[in-house]
């Protein structure tokens, strides 16, 4: 039975202050409610310690949205996985749709900062995704394939222990559009037999798949009640408590049911 997973990716947004008030709100209501949801928070680097002070012993765990492969060294401006784990990081985003369209990122790239962190024990939430000319041609499964074979190269079954991926269709993020929950759930189960063929059936079970592209409170539990759909990462709706706390709050009821 896979835990559901519910990631909040803060992207460039919040301030000091209203990142710890953001983390306080959240470590307050998972502690009291959630003990069958795994959630994390992604804040811009800069706010990484001050949020993870304010999440304190909670069950919250903090997630950076990036990380370089290499080891520390000269690479100005660059934030290496040792970094990321020495101020308390569980989690890093790679692969996602922002990083590929803004900053070139290519599947080559990303594999190297995948294999990277899963060789220091960071756990890795992989993001793959269509955009819409994409999908509207007929070439959804044709570009998550490639984006996984490339993604995932030279990745053993040995190194998933802590590894999530995140179905992010380009024309859902950000935009109010959601994919319907046959359309996720068609994805997830695209992904999970691609896991089985690649890696093994028991290991392709074993992974967890999140949906992430304008999740909100009201479309969250349709989505997560999905057999093959087993969180979400959240964008928009992350930064406010109203909307990221009844997300979490639906996992919690699914996963009790
Ligand atoms: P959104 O973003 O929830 O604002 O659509 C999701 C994401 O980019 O991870």
């Amino acid at each position: 039975m896979r835990r559901y997973f519910v990631a909040g990716n803060w992207k460039m947004n919040t301030t000091l202050e209203s990142a710890k008030g953001l983390a306080n709100a959240i470590a307050a209501d998972v502690t009291q409610k959630s003990p069958m949801v795994d959630v994390a928070v992604c804040p811009p680097a800069p706010y990484l310690v001050p949020v993870r002070e304010a999440l304190g012993s909670s069950k919250v765990s903090l997630g950076a949205q990036n990380a370089y492969f290499a080891s520390p060294g000269a690479y100005t401006g660059e934030v290496a996985v040792e970094m990321l784990q020495d101020v308390g990081c569980k989690w890093v985003i790679l692969g996602h749709s922002e990083r590929r369209q803004l900053f070139s990122e290519t599947d080559d790239l990303i594999n190297k900062k995948i294999v990277a962190a899963t060789a220091k024990e960071l756990g890795v939430i992989f993001c793959i995704g269509e955009v819409l000319a994409d999908r509207q041609a007929g070439r959804m499964e044709a570009v998550l394939q490639t984006q996984l074979e490339g993604g995932m190269k030279d990745l053993d079954a040995g190194l998933l222990g802590q590894f999530v991926i995140a179905y992010e269709p380009v024309w859902a993020i950000g935009t109010g559009v959601t994919a319907t929950p046959e359309q996720a759930e068609e994805a997830h189960l695209f992904i999970r037999s691609w896991l089985a063929k690649r890696y093994s059936a028991a290991t392709a079970e074993g992974i967890r798949i999140l949906y992430g592209g304008s999740v909100k409170a009201d479309n969250a539990a349709e989505l997560l009640s999905q057999k093959n759909v087993d969180g979400a990462l959240v964008g928009g709706a992350s930064l406010k408590p109203d909307q990221f706390l009844p997300i979490i709050a639906a996992a919690a009821k699914l996963a009790e049911a």
